[in-house]
């Protein structure tokens, strides 16, 4: 008897806690509109906590700073997002190319369509805890004359900067893809125009991190020309890195002529060719210092011709050698020609995979 009544007891506590579960489970789901991220920050924010954030993420190149998304080949799918949160990434750089997406005279209003295509990325990647750079890539009118497309890079950040204001703070903007043409030799155009868009971004977002690199298609050793706003205590110095060119860019058809002689270059890990890399950052790092900015290297990559143990070599030390200086990255890129994702296969390349997250 008492055995029986022993055995009701726990019957009836697990229906009744399997019970109160099925009752109190649909007031825990969020209403299926509710927005699921917090509001961004109301005070400034640790800007190196902030860079920290990005820690090792990759770039979706060739998506979305095609003409139109799908023109290079690769049209992002929520599969790729929850790949790269899975394999343990911190972070995406979203290249975009905002001026064929918005009209060319003022008032430069970008396709709201596509503002919607980028909110779906951009959500869905913080979604999965990923933190988001989202950037301005390929403005080849602005590099080729600054003082005439300054309206529209401003449209565009005042556009992209209001419609994003609500967004978490792991959503980050970066002013401009490697500044070159006619800022290359000519900081202080650039500096100035950074600080303008920046004050535009201020407006509505008063503490999200901007992302700004120097001129010379953001090169490591321009950094010294960056003049940043002093007071603006949320901004991340970015730079990138695709140095010794000739193995990084080998026989890549837009590297000029001379890209397909240097097929066959290798990437060995000497002494000497360990430090040329360790030199140039070590420079970065006194600046930033001197300066008290985080550095963020956006960009680092070789592409797919090199061969892939020289390529492990060459992106394993990148990537430690960042990691070692509290430098965040993001690899260019997922899944084009220096991907480190077999888009056909549907799997990563394990060997670049191994250099990124060893
Ligand atoms: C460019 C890409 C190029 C990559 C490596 C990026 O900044 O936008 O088109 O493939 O650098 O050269």
């Amino acid at each position: 008897m008492f055995k029986f009544i022993l055995y009701m007891l726990v019957v009836l506590t697990i229906a009744c806690a399997s019970c109160r579960q099925k009752t109190t489970e649909p007031e825990q789901q969020p209403p299926e509109d509710e927005w699921p991220f917090d509001p961004p920050s109301t005070e400034p924010l640790d800007a190196f906590e902030m860079n920290a954030k990005i820690g090792r993420g990759l770039n979706f190149g060739n998506a979305l700073e095609a003409p139109a998304e799908g023109d290079w080949g690769i049209v992002i799918r929520d599969e790729y997002i929850q790949a790269i949160a899975d394999a343990g990434f911190n972070s995406i750089r979203l290249p975009i190319t905002w001026p064929t997406r918005s009209q060319s005279t003022a008032p430069f209003t970008i396709d709201s369509q596509f503002f919607q295509r980028v909110d779906h990325i951009v959500e869905t990647a913080l979604a999965l805890g990923l933190t988001v750079v989202l950037n301005n890539h390929h403005f080849d009118e602005l590099n080729e004359n600054p003082q005439e497309h300054r309206n529209w890079l401003l449209a565009l950040w005042e556009q992209i900067s209001g419609h994003y204001s609500d967004y978490p703070d792991e959503l980050f903007f970066e002013i401009l893809n490697e500044p070159h043409g006619a800022f290359n030799n000519n900081a202080a155009i650039w500096n100035q125009l950074a600080r303008d868009a920046l004050a535009l971004i201020r407006k509505t977002n008063p503490y999200r991190m901007v992302v700004i690199g120097p001129i010379s298609w953001n090169a490591i050793d321009r950094i010294p020309t960056l003049d940043l706003p002093e007071e603006d205590r949320c901004l991340i110095a970015t730079f990138h890195y695709y140095s010794p060119f000739q193995f990084t860019h080998q026989g890549a058809s837009w590297a000029g002529d001379d890209a397909n002689s240097w097929l066959g270059t290798p990437w060995m890990g000497s002494p000497n060719e360990r430090k040329a890399i360790t030199d140039a950052f070590d420079t970065a790092v006194a600046w930033a210092q001197q300066h008290t900015r985080p550095l963020y290297l956006g960009e680092f990559g070789a592409y797919e011709k090199a061969d892939d143990n020289s390529r492990y070599r060459w992106t394993d030390h990148v990537a430690r050698s960042c990691e070692k200086r509290g430098i965040s990255w993001t690899y260019w890129e997922f899944g084009a020609g220096f991907g480190v994702y077999d888009r056909d296969k549907n799997e990563w390349r394990p060997l670049l995979l191994k250099a990124l997250m060893p």
